[in-house]
């Protein structure tokens, strides 16, 4: 049975970035329920990808919600272009934010688009409990931000039982979501540890099928 409840969301980080246009409209064809855009600084992470032209050129070829995750430095600079790009979602870093994060997801809230907080392998759950409120989406990483590929790290799944507990508490929808080293495997683990959206890069793009591929994960 198709399991309705869960959303996936390949990452453009493992697309050929020459031919982004098509990549992005094949995602759309083979199911996918979100395009999760990486957008990387260099400085917050050692790796860069692109920024706001991306989201703004991948718009135009796709209606499916852009979930942009923001691993830079000082993001309150930027989010006001990403959400004029055509972001649906823009999350950020509560290890980049610091003590800012709550003005940082106010403001993104204040521009009309989903806001969320994303927090690192090692940062507990505790850190941004207070800040659940703010968010429509929690991303809770499974690896650590900067590359595709790496291998998922099954003690970030206690957090997400814990988190799921809180939100659950919570009088408003906000939905987990799980980015790094998902495979079906890992998926099925995430699933029932209480995640909503399931972010893959390698495992949807190395797929000869994709839209097989995605509906194996949603429904792992
Ligand atoms: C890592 C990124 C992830 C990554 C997921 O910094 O935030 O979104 O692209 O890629 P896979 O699914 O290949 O681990
Ligand atoms: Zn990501």
């Amino acid at each position: 049975m198709r399991n309705a409840n869960i959303k996936i969301a390949p990452s453009i980080l493992s697309a050929d970035f020459a031919k982004m246009g098509e990549e992005v409209a094949l995602l759309e064809r083979s199911g996918a329920d979100i395009i999760h855009c990486d957008v990387m600084d260099g400085v917050f992470v050692p790796n860069l990808t692109f920024g706001i032209k991306m989201i703004e050129d991948v718009k135009k070829r796709t209606n499916l919600p852009l979930d942009c995750h923001l691993m830079i430095v000082n993001p309150e600079k930027y989010v006001e272009r990403f959400a004029k790009a055509g972001a649906d979602y823009i999350t950020v870093h509560v290890e980049a934010c610091g003590d800012n994060t709550r003005a940082v997801l106010e403001k993104i809230n204040s521009l009309g688009v989903k806001s969320g907080v994303v927090i690192n392998p090692d940062t507990p759950a505790e850190k941004i409990a207070e800040l659940l409120p703010l968010c429509d989406m929690v991303v809770v990483m499974s690896v650590f931000p900067g590359f595709g590929g790496q291998s998922f790290i099954p003690g970030v799944l206690d957090k997400v039982r814990v988190l799921r507990k809180l939100i659950d508490e919570q009088n408003k929808k906000i939905l987990i979501e799980i980015d790094g080293g998902v495979n079906p495997e890992t998926a099925k683990a995430a699933i029932s540890a209480g995640v909503d959206v399931l972010v893959a890069g390698n495992t949807v793009f190395k797929a000869d099928d994709k839209a097989a591929m995605i509906e194996i994960l949603r429904n792992a």
